[in-house]
């Protein structure tokens, strides 16, 4: 099943703040090289067969080629987001007019909220993330928008401070995950809904290995997740591995990278 995927090139891209321990303003990042690795992500979608839109990098905001914080989409409605931190927050209007101009149903939201970042679509449900960016109020009001239930998991190791640098969806139905990325309670809710998940290793988590996106056989995923790849393979997916270290100097990965567009075909 091909996916709609909406990414921003990394025209304007640094390290200019921290807000996440992966940030190192004093180190910094080479944007040329984010653009390329940003590049190869977006041919290997194309490549599987994906359809890749692409919103306008906007001047003085580095972090916007992180797409997956800037909306959430479910049935081809559109609830924005309301970023956590100000350097972020002209990132939340910019995605939601996006989507208004090509006549998208959209929210804007009341509570803070990072968009695909803390929140992870399933067939049934939603996972949503809470502890670090998104505020669990809006997983209510999430809920209430795209009428699916939405399961709240808290986040407790700042290293992966969005839910999608713990976990990633291999289908509508089943996950992979990191689990001492989640407070106790979660880690039982995860053990509970999700039997037959695939469980990630601290090293596979330290590369952002867990901020992949698979299509239900494809596994896009940085590759130096090497444990976690043979992993996968031993499930019956298919990883391919791509380079986004450049990306990782700002806390983000091949997800971080991608919003889906869901259902609107
Ligand atoms: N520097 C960005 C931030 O801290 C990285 C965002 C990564 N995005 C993601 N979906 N995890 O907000």
């Amino acid at each position: 099943m091909p996916k709609h995927f909406l990414m921003c090139r990394p025209e304007h891209f640094a390290v200019e703040y921290a807000i996440n321990p992966w940030m190192h303003p004093e180190a910094g990042a080479d944007r040329d090289v984010a653009i390329r690795q940003w590049e190869g992500l977006k041919s290997t979608y194309e490549s599987l067969g994906h359809q890749v839109s692409l919103i306008d990098p906007v001047e003085g905001l580095p972090d916007m080629v992180f797409a997956a914080n800037g909306a959430l989409v479910v049935d081809g409605r559109v609830y924005g987001a309301r970023f956590a931190f100000p350097e972020r927050g002209p990132e939340g209007p910019a995605y939601l007019r996006w989507f208004a101009e090509r006549g998208y149903p959209v929210l804007e939201p009341e509570h803070v909220n990072e968009g695909e970042g803390d929140f992870l679509t399933l067939d049934e449900v939603v996972l949503a993330g809470t502890g670090f960016r998104t505020n669990v109020v809006a997983h209510l009001e999430a809920q209430e928008f795209v009428g699916r239930p939405v399961v709240s998991l808290t986040l407790v190791d700042p290293r992966f401070y969005h839910l999608d640098t713990a976990l990633f969806p291999l289908d509508g139905r089943n996950v992979c995950y990191y689990p001492d990325a989640f407070s106790e309670g979660s880690r039982r809710v995860l053990a509970r809904m999700f039997p037959d998940a695939v469980l990630a290793s601290a090293a596979d988590a330290e590369v952002l290995g867990l901020n992949a996106v698979s299509d239900g056989t494809h596994v896009v995923i940085n590759y130096e997740a090497a444990d976690l790849q043979l992993e996968l393979k031993r499930r019956g997916y298919e990883p391919i591995p791509v380079d986004l270290s450049e990306l990782r100097k700002a806390g983000g990965g091949p997800k971080c990278c991608t919003l889906e567009i869901r259902g609107d075909n």
